[in-house]
């Protein structure tokens, strides 16, 4: 695709755009000059589909109506409320249905696939992570090398980047693994890295890990709905991802989960159980020893939360009715033309930091200013004024994602716009 530098081209973008008319069934946030913001934050959290409060209000009329009897007897019946996200889940993330289930929240999931795939022995017990992961991931990670008896020091291997370098190389990566791998039980890295919009190569390194007779399982925080995933052919071990980013589920939504065919079909893996992991033909016969469920269904603990649930329903079947596909397709051109932009008119004072091949990463741009932080965090401020939402990451990113399914072409020129200005401000 060759771009022109002009806002008549952003507005043929937008008019050839297939997926512009999910635009309107979206809350936009409106900005003080402008009727609506431009939203490029939806990497942080997404913005609100409007049939969640239809659905919502559906649930709590049923609540008032059927009240216990609303287990079986809602129009969407609560006890097996989950069940309905389970297609559009695996359709999502490339996975079975049997292999998918949305329970939790992120780093509770990370926890619970921690237990089950870090079985430490004391030849093996190190956990390879990147370095700069998102300290979520990392706390989680460093608690559970703790709660076997090992330290940080002692056990916990950060993949870095070359000296000069934002990402880390895949072919070091499996150098390292080659290096040190009879010592490692888990690696546990990003679909894509928060703060440098990298993606990973999920299929190269779960071969690297495996060949290493380690476990392997990828936080999709910043991958699902974003980037193309093929999780059960890539075959790692687990996967764990939120869904308030670009599946738009609302702050603090439940969590989505996925545990490959050849261990969410073993009963044997070690793991904290919970009546809804239970063998759900039994579970109401109230007995003491627990019979697991098979699937990564069996790894849930609590009876779902229907209200925060609800949402996950309205937004997976818009990604299952635009189609990963075009909404990756959409993702590389709007993407592609924000880069071409900043390169074009603003390569002098900003440096992309995420890779520039579009398979190397989702919609996410990760700007730094060449001036240094305090101008950036100026600049960001200026962006703010100007109704721009984005977002900073320390210690000197500041982070913009144009999403498919709401942002426009065109507010892809006016961002690039308010940032000229912001820079010259
Ligand atoms: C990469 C990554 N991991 C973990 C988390 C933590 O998520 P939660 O608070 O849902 O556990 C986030 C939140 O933004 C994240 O971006």
């Amino acid at each position: 695709m060759s771009f022109a530098a002009s806002r008549a081209h952003a507005e043929t973008l937008d008019h050839n755009d297939p997926l512009a008319e999910f635009r309107s069934r979206f809350h936009l946030p409106p900005g003080r000059a402008r009727s609506t913001a431009i939203y490029f934050c939806g990497n942080s959290l997404g913005l609100q589909p409007k049939g969640v409060r239809d659905l919502i209000d559906e649930e709590l009329e049923d609540w008032a109506r059927y009240a216990v009897l609303g287990h079986l007897e809602a129009r969407r019946p609560w006890l097996p409320y989950h069940e309905q996200l389970t297609t559009d889940t695996a359709l999502l993330v490339g996975a079975r249905a049997a292999e998918v289930v949305n329970m939790n929240t992120l780093t509770v999931n990370l926890h619970l696939m921690m237990v089950s795939f870090y079985r430490p022995t004391s030849d093996r017990h190190c956990i390879l992570i990147e370095q700069g992961a998102f300290p979520s991931d990392r706390y989680a990670v460093v608690s559970h090398l703790g709660h076997h008896g090992y330290s940080a020091q002692q056990a916990l291997i950060e993949a870095a980047p070359r000296s000069g370098e934002d990402c880390v190389r895949h072919e070091d990566l499996e150098a390292l693994l080659a290096r040190e791998g009879r010592r490692i039980a888990l690696v546990m890295l990003p679909g894509v890295q928060y703060r440098t919009g990298q993606s990973f190569d999920i299929a190269r390194i779960t071969r690297a890990a495996h060949a290493q007779g380690a476990r392997v399982g990828f936080d999709l925080a910043h991958a699902a709905g974003n980037v193309e995933l093929r999780m059960h052919d890539w075959g790692a071990d687990f996967a764990c991802w939120c869904t308030y980013k670009y599946l738009n589920a609302g702050p603090g939504a439940v969590a989505g989960c996925f545990v490959h065919q050849r261990h969410a079909e073993a009963s044997e893996l070690p793991r904290f159980a919970g009546w809804w992991g239970h063998d759900k033909a039994k579970r109401f016969l109230m007995q003491p020893d627990f019979e697991v469920l098979t699937g990564a269904e069996g790894w849930q603990i609590s009876n779902p939360p229907i209200l925060s649930m609800a949402p996950l329903v309205i937004s997976l079947a818009m990604f299952r009715e635009a189609g990963m596909e075009r909404v990756i397709e959409k993702s590389r051109l709007l993407t592609g033309w924000l880069e071409f932009l900043v390169d074009k008119r603003l390569s002098r004072e900003i440096e992309i930091v995420t890779p520039n091949e579009p398979t190397e990463r989702g919609c996410q741009l990760s700007l730094r200013l060449r001036s240094g932080v305090r101008s950036a965090k100026r600049v960001f401020a200026a962006l703010e004024q100007r109704d721009v939402v984005c977002d900073w990451r320390e210690p000197d990113i500041i982070r913009v994602a144009p999403v498919p399914l709401y942002n426009t072409f065109t507010e892809v020129w006016e961002f690039v716009d308010a940032l000229a200005a912001s820079l010259s401000q």
